[in-house]
């Protein structure tokens, strides 16, 4: 069988070694240095002034959005546009914190939302909007943050599957105002669960240190805390159990802190290999037009997630699903498919006014299958195989 996650870590046994030998030295695995460190280096790699580690690529999303509100670029009601075609949890924190969801179609070409689909969504009076780079792929960044900039409308990347990927020069993630990462398991490297959320925003990141902890003051710069006990009255004393504005706990450990720095180490290695992979893949899918064509020449990298398989009909797509299935491969729908149809977008949103076609199709007749860093030759040429004409 060619699972989709072939083990928790990049070099599980060295890295499990290490963990067991850190645990029993450690003196404290709440989170500490580890996870500032881990930060640090994140922050370097993307080219970005800041990363905050927290719990989750899900608790990313939900962190940053609460920290947007409680700094007031965004308020309740304000309407939202995300990606039809994503993750579940990049679309819950719109609506768990009073906004707005406006769902955009994506081109089936690129699986991504593009400054057409954008414009063709009932567009007006967008604050923000908060699109999701499935599975390694986008559309026009460039042309995008320019649309929410013509538009003065924030810009948010959900990254969380495609770290790694470059489009104009840009690591994806570095367009927006903001970007959130997942290092869950099978995500492009793993600390078991994790998420990082990455700025250049001195404002926005002084308050995500407050969203991710109770709202408190504690992991802000003394000069900050100086300021802010100034503004509220409060003493050293008391200032430790004072909560200034909504916030979670969605800290990490120092074993995910421990884990990042491990593994961040094959950040580069990692991501060639997924692209390698990835080329592979895409060469022998566009000899077959049995599929449909995936465009991804503005891409410089594909740091790709796991491939999808468009059929051009559904005969086909039954056809191909079989295929990989009989040879042992686990394949799954192409994330969510269309958001709008899932049954919480039905109860809190209601019925779509318009169809997401494109996201339709994409759920009805793709699918992904497995390309991780650990595949070995054999199994990519498998892979490779299956992607001809049946
Ligand atoms: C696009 C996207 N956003 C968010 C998440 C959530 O990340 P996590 O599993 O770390 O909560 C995922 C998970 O796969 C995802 O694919």
């Amino acid at each position: 069988m060619i699972k989709l996650m072939k083990s928790t870590f990049y070099k599980e046994e060295k890295t499990k070694k290490a963990l067991a030998d850190f645990i029993l030295q450690a003196e404290m695995l709440s989170m500490g240095a580890e996870c500032k460190e881990f930060e640090r280096r994140f922050a370097e790699k993307q080219g970005r002034k800041y990363a905050l580690f927290v719990s989750s690529g899900s608790m990313a999303n939900l962190v940053l959005l609460q920290a947007l509100l409680n700094i007031g670029r965004l308020k309740r009601g304000d309407r939202v546009a995300v990606s039809s075609l994503t993750w579940a949890t990049n679309i819950m924190p719109v609506l768990q914190l009073g906004l707005v969801p406006v769902a955009i179609d994506c081109e089936k070409e690129t699986l991504n939302v593009s400054v057409k689909t954008l414009e063709k969504a009932d567009g007006t009076d967008i604050k923000a909007i908060f699109l999701t780079n499935v599975l390694g792929f986008s559309d026009d960044m460039s042309a995008i943050k320019k649309w929410a900039e013509r538009n003065g409308t924030i810009f948010l990347e959900d990254n969380c599957e495609s770290l790694g990927s470059k489009m104009h020069g840009t690591l994806l993630g570095n367009f927006g105002l903001a970007s959130t990462f997942s290092t869950y398991v099978g995500h492009h490297f793993s600390t078991i669960e994790g998420g990082m959320i990455c700025t250049d925003d001195e404002e926005l990141h002084d308050m995500l240190l407050m969203v991710r902890a109770h709202g408190w003051d504690r992991n802000l710069a003394e000069e900050k805390q100086k300021k802010l006990r100034d503004i509220h009255g409060v003493d050293d004393f008391f200032a430790k159990y004072t909560f200034y504005d909504l916030a979670y706990n969605a800290r990490p450990t120092e074993i995910n802190g421990f884990l990042g720095n491990e593994q961040i180490q094959y950040w580069d290695e990692i991501v060639a290999k997924r692209e390698d992979n990835f080329r592979r893949f895409q060469e022998a899918a566009a000899l077959n037009d049995d599929l449909l064509p995936l465009e991804v020449d503005h891409m410089e990298v594909v740091s790709n997630f796991a491939m999808p398989v468009i059929c051009k009909t559904q005969e086909l797509f039954e056809l191909y699903r079989k295929k990989f299935s009989d040879a042992q491969v686990e394949i799954r729908p192409i994330i969510a498919g269309d958001m709008t149809k899932q049954p919480f977008y039905k109860k809190y949103v209601g019925e779509a006014a318009e169809e997401c076609e494109n996201a339709r199709f994409i759920h009805e007749q793709g699918f992904y299958f497995p390309n991780n860093s650990e595949l070995t030759e054999e199994e990519v040429q498998l892979l490779v195989s299956l992607l001809g004409k049946k």
